[in-house]
């Protein structure tokens, strides 16, 4: 199952004023999220399809995913080659009127990505640049619900130890974390600026940041991750993350709730195995992503497939195996993962899931932490869970169905 995103290519002068915007959210959705149309003109997929004859845009800004929607475009814009992670806590003292300060920072970090997004932002910086591709999610983290008593799915709870963790506690959690994707790592940082200091206005601190980025690849086909594989190959197609990403109908229905977890990587350990056998770890092939028991990338792997001596032709211990639906009744996630490189013996990947309930990370990576081939070679140093709130329409602010 995979995203068809090239199909839906548009140039970027494409992007029209008019464009309705809630038929974008939902005739893109997942699909244009999973789809990995990684590269400028991917941002403006299945946008300008014959519902607008104006004009294009002049500004670049304008050519930005829209902020405003039924779900936050951070989770269904096509992703984009550079991201921007960060995590707010509210400052201790705002515990008597939590829920006073938290309404006035998510007005803030509204107004900050409603206008980077939008191309109204006055900060010079943002100005007169190629188009950003802006996006931007806010997302809820489990101790800041139960403190203020957020209207949150009842699902949304930390992650447990899981065997192997290293955490850093100073690296993940956080009351609040953003992702902001863009096209380039320009804005991210000026935009996570001005989200800084409108934090530190409404009584929060930077918690954390963390930058990671893509290889810029045509749209329609699958970046590779740092030990050289097609990573996000097999994402839900809209239909599944109706079922499996997104909330069920009801007051969640456009939420997510995302799973992070940045993970260090071996990269010279991996490769220095011969290519076999990091295929066989894998399940699927470093020339093409396809999978062992296929002959396209899309091909869905087929963990049941046997060699004439009776063993997997995906190994128990491969990676696409550990992680199939096949072993979950059907469950999937939708993964839009980025590399990362802190320092010369620190660099992987920043694991991003959406899912509907954490559940559904916990019972993949129990089985990942017990047996995945990959384990030699990875090491899980942060992790955040946060409900991805619904998007706001025009004029409205993120996270007005947490009061209820
Ligand atoms: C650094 C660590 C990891 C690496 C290098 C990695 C790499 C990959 C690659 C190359 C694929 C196959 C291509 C694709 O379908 O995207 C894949 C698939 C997948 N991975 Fe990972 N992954 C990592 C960690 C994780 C973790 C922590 C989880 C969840 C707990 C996970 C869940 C999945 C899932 C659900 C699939 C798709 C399985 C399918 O539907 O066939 N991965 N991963």
């Amino acid at each position: 199952m995979h995203a068809e995103s090239g199909k839906a290519q548009e140039q970027p002068g494409a992007v029209r004023k008019g464009v309705d915007r809630r038929a974008l959210i939902a005739g893109g959705g997942a699909v244009l999220a999973a789809g990995v149309g990684v590269g400028v003109g991917a941002g403006v997929v299945a946008l300008g399809r014959g519902r607008s004859t104006a004009p294009p845009q002049p500004s670049a800004a304008a050519a930005a995913p829209p902020f405003h929607g039924e779900r936050q475009a951070g989770v269904t814009a096509p992703q984009q080659p550079a991201t921007l992670l960060l995590a707010l806590d509210l400052a201790p003292a705002a515990v008597s009127d939590g829920r006073g300060v938290l309404r006035s920072l998510l007005g803030e970090l509204t107004r900050v990505l409603a206008e980077a997004a939008g191309g109204t932002a006055t900060d010079p910086r943002l100005r007169g640049g190629e188009p950003a591709q802006l996006s931007g999610l806010v997302g809820v983290g489990p101790g800041l619900a139960a403190r203020l008593g957020l209207n949150v799915p009842p699902a949304l709870a930390e992650l447990p130890a899981f065997p192997g963790d290293k955490l850093e506690p100073a690296r993940g959690g956080g009351d609040l974390v953003v992702q902001l994707c863009a096209a380039d790592r320009w804005p991210l940082t000026v935009v996570a600026e001005l989200l800084a200091a409108a934090a530190r206005s409404a009584g929060a601190t930077v918690r954390w940041t963390q930058p990671g980025f893509l290889p810029r690849t045509p749209p329609g086909t699958t970046p590779r991750n740092l030990f050289g594989y097609k990573d996000g190959t097999a994402n839900p197609d809209e239909a599944a993350a109706q079922q499996w990403v997104w909330g069920p109908p009801g007051p969640y229905r456009h939420g997510t709730v995302l799973v992070y977890r940045r993970i260090r990587m071996d990269t010279a350990g991996f490769a220095a195995l011969p290519e076999d056998r990091r295929d066989l770890a894998m399940g699927r092939r470093l020339v093409d992503g396809t999978p062992l028991t296929g002959t396209a990338e899309h091909d869905d792997p087929d963990i049941y497939t046997k060699n004439p001596d009776g063993s997997y032709v995906i190994p128990n211990s491969a990676h696409v195996r550990l992680t199939s639906p096949r072993l979950d009744s059907g469950a999937r996630m939708l993964r839009r993962g980025y590399s990362y490189d802190d320092a010369p013996d620190d660099r992987g990947l920043l694991f991003c899931a959406f899912v509907r309930d954490p559940e559904q990370f916990i019972r993949v990576q129990n089985r990942l932490a017990a047996k995945d081939a990959l384990n030699p070679f990875l090491v899980h140093t942060a992790s955040a869970v946060a409900y991805v709130l619904p998007g706001v329409p025009e004029g409205g602010v993120l996270g007005e169905g947490l009061w209820a």
